[in-house]
């Protein structure tokens, strides 16, 4: 397949923002489904909207495609106002929610469909849909109808009726909603390597983040209709910047305390629910006493049966519970305060010690730099 013909001739200041979607708000009735949402997304790049059920991600997703009008607010794709364009107008192609292929057609005539609708002529179709069938590897299922697939197939064929279009952007919601868990994991891989392929903008939306981790350049996770905070997968997992973000992207334990001193490289925080006090090697702007929540990942969490030798950041506890995750375990660990700490202990560390069981004290304990400061 083509890239789309308008790549050599726009000047590459627009290529960041390819996609802007400036203070869009959209009310049904008194629900503020969007509230003032501003983002951009760059040319060709793999964007992931993430949020919990009901958080605006399909809504901003179909005004995108035109399907939704704006309340306010706007939205330019390649420098153009999208406001007056209706859906078929717009450079962009939408896969639902639910995919729907028409049940009654081949897998061709499923992706030939919106071609034939567009008027194209009939050796370009052909030409086309073969191109779109090899790209996502179903030539050979080229005459089945849908029910004659499984999930995977069925999710590649939906996906090759939105990229024959050859759309500027391409809108996928929940793509792989109706794939296992396996199945799903190697579509995702699949997924990117075609999208980059083919050179196409696309905004996605999950709720799993382990799949816009995979998958996205960049991702915004939203709340309530507004963005909490975008950015790399990994700027988003190693620094989140409050404690929704923290919460949904990975697991993580949460300190609430108050800073007892705040140097200029590093601060101490104190915490009902540990005993001894945090240390953070990194100074924060705020005044004594302020309250603050400190963010510790199971991973960076050290489980021992003998005490740390640290002043700071450790504590004893007993095991409450024991995760096994294959490479990993993750042991929950009660304090005497109560508060349960989540630690992943690697596999390895078995090999030549037995490993705590229930009931065991152990103490959890986590470095300097493991901790980071949230004030909101
Ligand atoms: N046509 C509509 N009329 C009234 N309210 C709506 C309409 N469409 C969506 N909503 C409301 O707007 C909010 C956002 O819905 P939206 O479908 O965008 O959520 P979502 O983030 O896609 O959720 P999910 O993960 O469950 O698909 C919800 O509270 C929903 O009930
Ligand atoms: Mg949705």
């Amino acid at each position: 397949m083509n890239t789309h013909e308008s790549a050599q001739k726009k000047p590459a200041s627009t290529d960041d923002k390819f996609v802007q979607v400036i203070d869009v708000v959209k009310k049904f009735d008194e629900t503020t489904a969007v509230d003032g949402v501003s983002l951009s997304v760059a040319r060709n790049e793999l964007f992931a909207l993430l949020g919990s059920s009901g958080c605006g991600k399909s809504t901003l997703l179909r005004m995108l495609a035109g399907f939704e009008t704006i309340t306010s607010g706007k939205i330019l794709i390649d420098g153009e106002d999208m406001s007056k364009l209706p859906p078929y107008k717009r450079p962009v192609n939408m896969m639902f929610q639910s995919y729907a292929l028409f049940p009654h057609m081949s897998v061709e005539s499923n992706i030939a469909f919106g071609l034939k609708q567009e008027g194209v002529g009939k050796g370009e179709i052909a030409e086309r849909v073969a191109d779109a069938l090899n790209l996502v590897q179903m030539s050979k299922y080229a005459k089945r109808k849908p029910f004659q697939l499984s999930g995977g197939q069925q999710q590649r064929a939906a996906l090759a009726r939105s990229l024959v279009k050859r759309p500027k952007v391409l809108l996928l919601d929940e793509p792989m909603s109706a794939l296992d868990k396996q199945i799903r994991q190697r579509t995702q891989i699949e997924l990117v390597n075609i999208l980059y392929k083919v050179g196409v903008t696309c905004i996605m939306v999950t709720h799993d983040q382990e799949e816009a981790m995979t998958m996205a350049d960049r991702l915004a996770v939203m709340s309530e209709g507004r963005i909490v905070q975008l950015g790399a997968p990994n700027e988003v997992y190693e620094y989140p910047n409050s404690k929704f973000a923290a919460s949904f992207i990975g697991s993580t334990n949460l300190f609430a305390g108050v800073i007892v001193e705040d140097q200029p490289d590093h601060i101490y925080v104190e915490s009902p629910e540990l005993k001894q006090r945090m240390f953070i090697s990194h100074g924060v702007t705020g005044p004594l006493g302020m309250p603050v929540t400190i963010s510790v990942r199971p991973e960076r969490v050290v489980l021992s049966r003998a005490k740390p030798a640290q002043e700071t950041n450790f504590s004893v506890g007993k095991v409450v519970n024991i995760a096994y995750m294959g490479g990993y375990t993750i042991y929950h660990v009660q304090l005497e305060s109560g508060k349960v700490v989540m630690a992943n202990v690697s596999t390895l560390m078995f090999d030549e010690t037995e490993p705590p069981g229930y009931d065991a004290e152990v103490y959890v304990s986590w470095g300097p730099t493991a901790g980071v400061v949230l004030t909101k």
